[in-house]
């Protein structure tokens, strides 16, 4: 979503700012705009992707910049971010949404402001500006402002004349600082100042910073109402992950990395593991929530519990998981899985866990991200930096936590471990260079079709979910899956001559499967499997290996290699699809 990064300190802002917008592009942006602090305040804004814009240099030490995700007014240069008071001395970057932004407007144009943007954001520096007008100070204005937005948000702000940085943030919005020998870097993500430092303050809900150019950097929490300290901690992901290592892509650089990622994420802390299998034995309903990839990984989960540990859990999407606040009780166990630990509908579900007083378990791969912080219990995928859009390997990193918390509830964590490791050599044939030609082949049949389906029953049915996703997310085909038993109520209507079916077969369930497949054959489909061995109905085979309860690992593998190879044939960006940003902060 939108993405934040400001700069105080004993250098030029300009370039740290654009250095950390370029860093920031990964979470999907449609505009962009810095502000710098010189003797005046200079305000530049565009709209376009950042490799489209070219910022003028500027001088100034204090700086705030921003990328904007359209949520509230379309996108144009006048909403883009920085927002300006009406003196133009005030200049304020906004993540979040301002809930109350239509009376807190009302109220100020009444008093005599003038707004030039459709923004709920705009408001926050008309309203500093209100409070100075009134004589307070700038620090003491942006704290009584900020006591009047409604909603979570972060912000940073800067003033004309004045050598402070200002930031808060409340809710499911998350702020960092960089700490650096020559300079502070407030932003919404340490990856936009990763090359600068690997020193980071997290700050927590109700927070409100003032960063001088001593250096110095004061936080005062507004809950609590006083002065508090936070730690400073070390980031420990590389900024090699940051970069594309001579692949192309994002895409292709970090689904090629699954084989290690994959072993990365079974190197938990055995204790920590069975510490959460004794909360899940004695918990009284266990929900697995999450949102996109997230969800299906939730649900591949699900079937794999059933078959391993042979427990029941609920799977709820975190958007809806507000229908069964009712059923939660002290005794309930969250799984709440993100990748980005800021998702704000996995926020929401897991704030209404915790007044419920339920556990909740955080499974996260974005270190110090918010929900490693709300979750009671927390498993580390350990995937390193994703910067596509789309998941890949945290997708599989779920699965395979999901697993060994299961093969751990079946007393068969050993077994379980050896088995997970074991996929390394099949995942690293999977994405191999033969593997993706093949691959290309199939894009070059499927590139300008309108339509894909795909069928899957049980474990499958959860990876052509996934796959249907990274199809869709990627390619812009219409691809959607279907359980193979739903196909004759419904869509079957769908099929007709030369209509791709991708069917994900496994030993367990071939025989149904494949008669779904027959069903769609016989009113001309194209069936293109995804099996451990060629059947007769295929007219395109991927092989793959057969690997019982651990197929949702292996099966969405090639898929996500076709989808990044339909994207390319198509001329689009795999790491930036239309519309679409890496973490959604908005619920
Ligand atoms: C966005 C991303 C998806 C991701 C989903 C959930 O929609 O584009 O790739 O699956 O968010 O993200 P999370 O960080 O919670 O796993």
């Amino acid at each position: 979503m939108c993405g934040i990064i400001g700069y105080i300190g004993l250098k030029q802002a300009f370039p740290y700012l654009v250095g950390g917008l370029e860093q920031l592009e990964y979470r999907g942006y449609d505009s962009a705009g810095i502000a710098l602090c010189a003797d005046e305040l200079r305000i530049q804004k565009a709209v376009g992707k950042l490799s489209e814009i070219s910022f003028e240099a500027g001088e100034g030490t204090i700086g705030i910049a921003h990328t904007r995700w359209a949520t509230h007014g379309k996108v144009s240069i006048e909403n883009a971010h920085p927002h300006t008071d009406c003196g133009n001395e005030i200049a304020i970057v906004h993540n979040g949404i301002v809930e109350n932004y239509r009376e807190l407007k009302a109220c100020l144009i009444e008093n005599g402001h003038t707004f030039r943007s459709e923004t709920d954001s705009e408001t926050i520096a008309h309203l500093i500006e209100e409070f100075m007008k009134r004589g307070f100070e700038f620090e003491d204005a942006f704290r009584n402002a900020l006591r009047l937005l409604e909603g979570s948000y972060t912000i940073l702000a800067i003033r004309k004349g004045e050598r402070k940085l200002l930031g808060a943030r409340k809710g499911s919005r998350s702020l960092c600082i960089g700490i650096a020998a020559d300079g502070i870097f407030p932003s919404s993500d340490v990856l936009a100042f990763l090359e600068w430092t690997d020193k980071v303050i997290y700050l927590r809900s109700g927070d409100v910073f003032v960063a001088d150019d001593n250096q110095t950097v004061r936080i005062y929490n507004m809950a609590e109402g006083r002065a508090v300290t936070r730690p400073v901690d070390c980031i420990t992901c590389s900024t090699e992950d940051a970069k594309k290592c001579g692949f192309d892509h994002f895409m292709l650089k970090e689904l090629s990395e699954q084989d290690e990622t994959v072993l990365r994420a079974i190197q938990q802390e055995e204790e920590g593991v069975r510490s959460i299998c004794d909360t899940m034995r004695h918990a009284f309903g266990t929900f697995f929530i999450g949102c996109g990839s997230s969800y299906h990984a939730c649900l591949a989960g699900s079937y794999i519990f059933s078959k391993i540990a042979k427990v029941h859990v609920n799977t709820v999407l975190a958007s809806e998981f507000e229908h069964y606040e009712d059923f939660l009780t002290d005794n309930t166990l969250v799984l709440a899985i993100s990748q980005s630990g800021e998702t704000a509908d996995v926020l929401d579900a897991v704030n209404a866990a915790k007044r419920r007083g339920s556990t909740v378990v955080g499974i996260v791969n974005r270190e110090g991200s918010i929900l490693t912080r709300e979750s009671d219990a927390l498993l580390m995928m350990n995937s390193g930096l994703e910067l596509c859009v789309l998941s890949t390997k945290t997708y599989t990193s779920q699965v395979v936590l999901m697993a060994m918390l299961a093969y751990a509830l079946a007393d068969k964590y050993e077994e379980g471990l050896k088995k997970l490791g074991g996929l390394y050599l099949d995942i690293f044939n999977l994405t191999s260079r033969s593997m993706r030609d093949y691959l290309e082949q199939l894009a070059e049949l499927l590139y300008d079709k309108d339509h894909i389906y795909l069928i899957g029953r049980e474990l499958q049915y959860a990876t052509a979910l996934e796959a249907a996703l990274k199809i869709k997310e990627v390619s812009y085909i219409h691809a959607e899956a279907f359980a193979g038993g739903e196909l004759k109520h419904g869509p079957l209507a769908l099929i007709e001559e030369g209509t791709p079916c991708i069917v994900f077969v496994a030993a367990e369930n071939k025989a149904k499967i494949l008669s779904n497949a027959e069903e769609i054959k016989s009113r001309g489909g194209y069936i293109i499997g995804v099996a451990p061995e060629r059947e007769a109905i295929f007219d395109f085979w991927i092989k793959v290996p057969e690997a019982e309860e651990l197929n949702p690992i292996i099966q969405i593998i090639p898929m996500q290699v076709l989808a990044y190879e339909l994207a390319v044939l198509r001329g689009l960006d795999p790491d930036k699809p239309r519309n679409l940003a890496k973490s959604v902060t908005v619920s």
